[in-house]
């Protein structure tokens, strides 16, 4: 009985494939691979460009600076997210609001976001969080953000739609969606992410951020004479414009990602049939609620997580005693997330407290994410649902 992680990659032969004939050619760091798969990317969510980076916390840091936060300004990110989401603003040197989210989606509450606005009009920049792979209210989040920069976090939600049915990250409601192929996410890369953006002028600056500053176009330089010897243009010459970084894929990692992508669609529909077993089994259970379950939601979900909430009061156990009785079963499961006001560090960077936040801490005090992932057997899925029964019933 193999031990249940709450998600897992699949990496199949044809994906170790393509990438060793990677690992056996010239080019190991970003090249041609990693321009196939931003080509192949853009084209499956309906955007004009992606820039793949080294992770999904790259892509938030890149679009950031693209979007041109800076220190002593202010972005708003939900309070119900991975920390990376508002670790990215801080990066700039920007200061951090946070929302409430909403109680049936777990993403931003658009009631929240406009109170922000109003306590925060200078904000510059909103990261609404696709929340465990369903996208949040984004057409509302839009017209409340005004002309602000929309990041939209969709770590969890590559090959979601949102409720238009067009694919997140096509770009109707945000100016930038970054994604993770961190390995419990939609696809894979090992560590990696990307930023897609139908805006030219974002798609060349998020390029340069990742690689330095450096500039290598030659109409672009501010010393363009130093760039040529008697008309003919020096080789080696380049020029760094901006603070940038080392964020780029490999195209090891790159290769994994394109051969990946095509399985992205086989990948959400075992996540959906496993969402809808786990939704036929566990609904209507005493003490146990499941949150995102509308119809309407899971048809269009990526199904990153399925997430469960325990009526700890009610089932008089805590929710490590529950932890633990599913691990005896072999079951491993998670919470999803600490609030990011609850950690130490942004105690120091944010203002108001706890009961600014009551749909969060409700939602945070008994929520449990099972295992979902695309490799899981039926008996995988039995063994889940016999366990969580077990602690309810
Ligand atoms: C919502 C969210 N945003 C950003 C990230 C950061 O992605 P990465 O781990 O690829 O840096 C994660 C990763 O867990 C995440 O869940």
């Amino acid at each position: 009985m193999r031990p249940l992680n709450y998600g897992r990659h699949l990496v199949e032969d044809d994906d170790i494939d393509l990438v060793v004939s990677v690992l056996r050619g010239d080019l190991i760091t970003q090249g041609p691979m990693a321009e196939q798969f931003e080509t192949a990317l853009a084209k499956k969510v309906g955007a004009k460009y992606a820039v793949v980076v080294s992770s999904g916390t790259a892509a938030l840091h890149v679009s950031c600076l693209a979007a041109g936060l800076k220190d002593g300004e202010l972005g708003i990110t939900s309070s119900m997210t991975f920390v990376a989401s508002a670790n990215a603003m801080r990066y700039c040197g920007a200061k951090v609001a946070l929302t409430d989210i909403a109680k049936d989606t777990l993403s931003m509450c658009p009631t929240s976001l406009s109170k922000a606005i109003q306590r925060h009009p200078e904000a510059s920049v909103v990261i609404p969080v696709h929340f465990a792979g369903l996208a949040a209210e984004s057409e509302k989040i839009r017209k409340i953000s005004g002309d602000r920069i929309i990041i939209e976090d969709g770590a969890h939600a590559l090959g979601a739609s949102y409720d238009n049915g067009r694919p997140v990250g096509c770009g109707d409601f945000a100016d930038m969606t970054i994604f993770s192929f961190h390995p419990v996410k939609p696809i894979t890369t090992g560590e990696g992410g990307a930023v897609v953006t139908n805006d030219q002028e974002l798609a060349r600056l998020l390029r340069l951020y990742r690689s330095h500053g450096i500039e290598r176009e030659v109409e672009r330089y501010e010393n363009a004479d130093d760039a040529l010897e008697g008309g003919q243009r020096l080789p080696w010459y380049y020029e760094q414009h901006h603070l940038g970084f080392n964020y780029r894929m490999t195209d090891i990692q790159a290769a994994l990602g394109l051969s990946q992508l095509k399985k992205l669609n086989r990948f959400i529909s075992l996540r959906r049939d496993i969402a809808k077993r786990y939704d036929q089994a566990l609904t209507g259970l005493d003490n146990l609620s499941i949150p995102q379950q509308s119809t309407s939601y899971r048809d269009r979900s990526g199904h990153h997580l399925y997430i469960v909430q325990f009526d700890l009061e009610r089932l008089g156990k805590t929710r490590l005693e529950i932890i633990n009785i599913l691990r005896e079963r072999n079951v491993g499961c998670q919470v999803h997330y600490i609030p990011v006001y609850h950690q130490p560090y942004y105690a120091d960077h944010l203002e108001g407290d706890r009961t600014d936040f009551p749909v969060t801490e409700a939602y945070y005090r008994g929520c449990l994410s099972l295992p979902l992932f695309p490799a899981m057997t039926d008996k995988e899925v039995e063994r889940v649902i016999d366990a969580v029964r077990s602690i309810v019933q």
